[in-house]
């Protein structure tokens, strides 16, 4: 299952959702280089010094993540990608991959929201250091403020949700990503889902599509 849509617009929470309800992994290519870089690793560093201008990190390299990472044994049941694929390039090589896999895309989702509300959602964010747990300073707040409400971790704000940064990442979204709908749509693989409502509406809407 491929989560298309633009930053903010819910990809990471339904896949965690969605994760616990089909027993899949969720390969976020976001977290991968956000825990590359980290562990200030090669791959890490480099992709720094895009993501902190809010744009996408060369193909070459997210291609070669998921290449390693769909290998792994817990894919073969089935994988939901979030965050990948973003550019016309990744989707002919994941295609070229799954092939080889004799593996195939089978739903393809856009979450669609409005920009307001997207600078709304990733200016509030805040994300637990150590497990990763996503909230929002209205929309989802954590029990305690600047607490993890699972591990008790600290809660950061992502460098690229400074509303500047999130401006160029809407662009870069419209620019390079958006044209993936159109790419899956010939394929008689998309279903757009409107982003706006609660999370758990969200939830109920995918759960339909899903079914459907
Ligand atoms: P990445 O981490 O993938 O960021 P993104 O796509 O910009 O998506 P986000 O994680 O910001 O948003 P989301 O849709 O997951 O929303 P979320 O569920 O968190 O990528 C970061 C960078 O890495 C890129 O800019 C690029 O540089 C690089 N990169 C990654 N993948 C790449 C690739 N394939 N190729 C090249 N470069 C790549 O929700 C957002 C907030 O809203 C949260 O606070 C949440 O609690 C809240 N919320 C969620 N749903 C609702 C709701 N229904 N109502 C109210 N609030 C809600």
């Amino acid at each position: 299952m491929v989560l298309l849509g633009p930053p903010g617009c819910g990809k990471g929470t339904q896949a965690k959702i969605l994760i616990e309800t089909y027993g899949i992994p969720q390969i976020a290519t976001g977290d991968i280089l956000r825990e590359a870089l980290s562990q200030k690793n090669p791959l890490g560093l480099e992709a720094q010094t895009y993501m902190d201008k809010g744009l996408l990190v060369p193909d070459h390299l997210v291609i070669k993540i998921i290449e390693g990472r769909l290998q792994k044994g817990d894919c073969a049941g089935g994988f939901i990608l979030d965050g990948f694929p973003r550019t016309l390039g990744q989707a002919e090589a994941l295609e070229t991959t799954l092939a080889a896999m004799n593996q195939q895309i089978e739903h393809v989702l856009s979450i669609e929201v409005e920009e307001g509300e997207l600078i709304r959602r990733l200016t509030g964010r805040r994300i637990c250091r150590k497990c990763g747990e996503s909230y929002h300073l209205i929309f989802n707040p954590p029990r305690q403020e600047g607490q993890c409400d699972s591990c008790r971790g600290e809660l950061y704000q992502r460098d690229d949700d400074k509303e500047e940064t999130i401006k160029k990442r809407l662009n870069v979204y419209q620019a390079q990503t958006a044209p993936l709908i159109s790419f899956y749509q010939k394929k008689g693989a998309v279903r757009s889902i409107s982003g706006a409502g609660s999370i758990d509406a969200i939830k109920q809407k995918i759960e339909r599509a899903l079914s459907s």
